[in-house]
């Protein structure tokens, strides 16, 4: 087997791997140690912190201890051999005391990835790789709680977890998005006990956001519990636990209204994904797992793991400084986690999962610890292959949103926001487009917008929701890539317009330093999507577009495409245009953005 076959996405890399091999090998005269191999060379292979310094460096101690020479005579000797290889991939190799700097030759780069990344072929690089097709990931995300407004933070949520199966799928991945909702609980009592004391205007078939109706009422139960006074407040309690059991208990007049409500919340978060493009294999309800909950906990009293504490069920994680894991409370409930016990062993024994993404917010890091310690405990293989991505909070520009200071808004309003701001750039083209060309764009901008605005930041850190900044067409925003997108289509139809056609045939003519930059940002493209991947962050594969896009303005701005010196130049330079609008659009389409073609 080729040790490289799963690292074809750096050509460059893999041949530089094979001539630095031969070259130690020569140096070596002829008996390298088993333990330098092509992989080694492959990896030894470093991407340098500034371009000035090459695109490749390769430090040479490793090399010299193991063929016990100093390594500065080791960095001379490789460069020597290196020089001599032949390597056309090769265009300098630079010494710096123990340190090569590789450049890579330009022209065999276009030569080689161009027509690459202009048939597609280029995108499947990744995909191909041999263990990620036999991996099955499960990537839960989204998980709303019925009878409560689908948050920002929700909104967050789903972009990551969409963008993450993308960038999964793209590496060959064997992908399963699902969804986990929250339809069980006190908040739904709560919720249902205040409809019923509601005076407004009813839920009826007419309320267009029936999960945010449910919402107000939920959060006016909580406030009328807090004003109450202790009498009050315990017959609320037992009014409201009363609902609780009988929604339980799936009978009665609460069931029947919790079924309908229910139902009306999960139709309107269909709405919001099918508006995002965003899609579920599968939807597990926290309703469902419960009684698998309880047996769990029966399960694994009798295994001895679970014991008893002052009348609650679970054992001690201490030694990992994660407290007294409960597993049911002394009033014989379960806890929340415990229907993740319950979740997960569905999961691994239904789906035959080999690893398990949970996308949720960083308030329940700690759930997540003890969660995943628990199923190591019970004997769970998989439990090792379980990962939380924690995520920060939206903040508005002044600050956490909050009800109390009027700032706080719900996602649908942060999507009927950017639309607005939207359609005021878009007022422009009123009479030029018909409406269904308008609305179309204003749909996929403000997606673009949204998605690209929750996105480009790391997940770890907050993200400030600031809507001009968001739809704006200059600076880190979607509808910058997306228009820099729409652009090159328009200028590849206006060449198609004056019979001008792209040409793979010359692009060794690419050789001006904004050719060269652009290239090797399209270059990077796989190896920022492998990144992406293997640290569950879709912001690199953002950044790494905005970059590209900026060096294609350069690029733009620096030589002249249409106008170019001669006929070849002009099909070369439309050809690396094109790459590069394929390179952007398979971009953006990770982070679950489309772009209109035409703007
Ligand atoms: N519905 C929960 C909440 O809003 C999030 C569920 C996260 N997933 C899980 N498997 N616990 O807090």
């Amino acid at each position: 087997m080729n040790q490289l076959e799963n690292y074809l996405y750096d050509p460059a890399k893999c041949s530089l791997a094979e001539s630095l091999y031969k070259a130690l090998a020569v140096v070596a005269e002829g008996t390298l140690p088993p333990d330098i191999d092509l992989l080694v060379c492959f990896k030894a292979l470093e991407q340098p912190p500034e371009k000035s310094l090459g695109d490749y460096a390769l430090p040479c101690f490793r090399f010299a201890k193991a063929l016990k020479k100093i390594p500065n005579q080791m960095a001379e000797e490789l460069k020597r051999e290196l020089d001599a290889s032949s390597n056309p991939w090769i265009g300098s190799v630079i010494l710096k005391g123990a340190f090569l700097n590789i450049f890579t030759n330009q022209k065999e780069v276009s030569k080689n990835i161009i027509p690459l990344l202009i048939n597609g072929e280029g995108y499947k690089l990744l995909s191909s790789h041999s263990t990620n097709n036999k991996t099955k990931v499960m990537i839960e995300f989204s998980q709303p709680n019925t009878h409560k407004e689908f948050h920002v933070g929700h909104g967050r949520n789903v972009c990551l977890g969409d963008s993450l199966c993308r960038i999964f799928a793209y590496n060959g991945f064997n992908v399963i998005p699902v969804n986990y909702i929250g339809d069980e609980g006190t908040h739904i009592a709560k919720c249902l006990w205040a409809v019923e004391h509601y005076t407004g205007e009813p839920l009826t078939e007419k309320v267009e956001n029936k999960a945010e109706w449910l919402g107000q009422r939920y959060v006016e139960a909580n406030s009328k519990l807090k004003d109450a006074d202790d009498e009050k407040k315990i017959q609320y309690n037992i009014e409201i636990s009363a609902i609780l059991k009988a929604i339980e208990n799936k009978s009665g007049k609460y069931y029947e209204s919790w079924k309908i409500t229910r139902q009306y919340c999960l139709d309107d978060f269909s709405r919001i994904y099918n508006w995002l493009d965003v899609h579920f294999e599968h939807y597990f309800y926290e309703s469902e797992v419960s009684v698998a909950s309880q047996q769990i906990v029966d399960e694994y009293i009798a295994k001895s793991l679970f014991v008893e504490d002052n009348g609650a069920f679970g054992f001690d994680m201490s030694d990992k400084k994660l407290g007294f894991f409960m597993a049911r409370k002394s009033d014989g409930s379960t806890p929340y986690v415990t229907k993740d016990l319950a979740l997960a062993r569905v999961k691994f024994n239904d789906f035959d999962i080999d690893r398990s993404i949970y996308v949720v917010g960083s308030e329940q890091i700690f759930h997540f610890k003890q969660l995943f310690y628990a199923l190591e405990q019970m004997g769970f293989e998989q439990a090792k292959k379980c990962y939380h991505l924690s995520y920060g909070l939206v903040v508005r520009p002044e600050g956490k949103m909050s009800s109390r200071a009027g700032n706080s808004i719900t996602f649908l309003q942060l999507i009927n926001i950017v639309v607005d701001e939207v359609k005021i750039y878009l007022e422009k083209y009123k009479d030029e487009w018909d409406n269904a060309r308008l609305e179309d764009t204003a749909h996929k901008l403000a997606v673009g917008a949204i998605k690209y605005g929750m996105l480009q930041a790391d997940p770890n850190k907050e993200i400030v929701f600031d809507p001009k900044e968001w739809v704006s067409f200059e600076g880190n925003s979607g509808p910058y890539l997306m228009y820099s997108y729409a652009r090159t289509q328009s200028i590849l139809i206006k060449a198609k317009e004056l019979g001008v056609e792209l040409s793979l045939a010359h692009l060794d003519l690419l050789v001006h330093e904004s050719e060269r930059d652009l290239m090797r940002h399209l270059y990077d493209f796989n190896q920022t999507v492998l990144y992406a991947c293997e640290n569950y962050k879709p912001s690199t594969i953002a950044n790494h577009l905005f970059f590209t896009c900026k060096a294609y303005n350069r690029f733009y701005n620096e030589v002249s495409v249409m106008k170019a010196e001669t006929e070849d130049l002009r099909a070369a330079r439309l050809a690396l245009l094109n790459a590069f609008g394929n390179t952007l659009k398979k971009g953006l389409y990770l982070l679950g953005i489309t772009p209109p073609e035409k703007m």
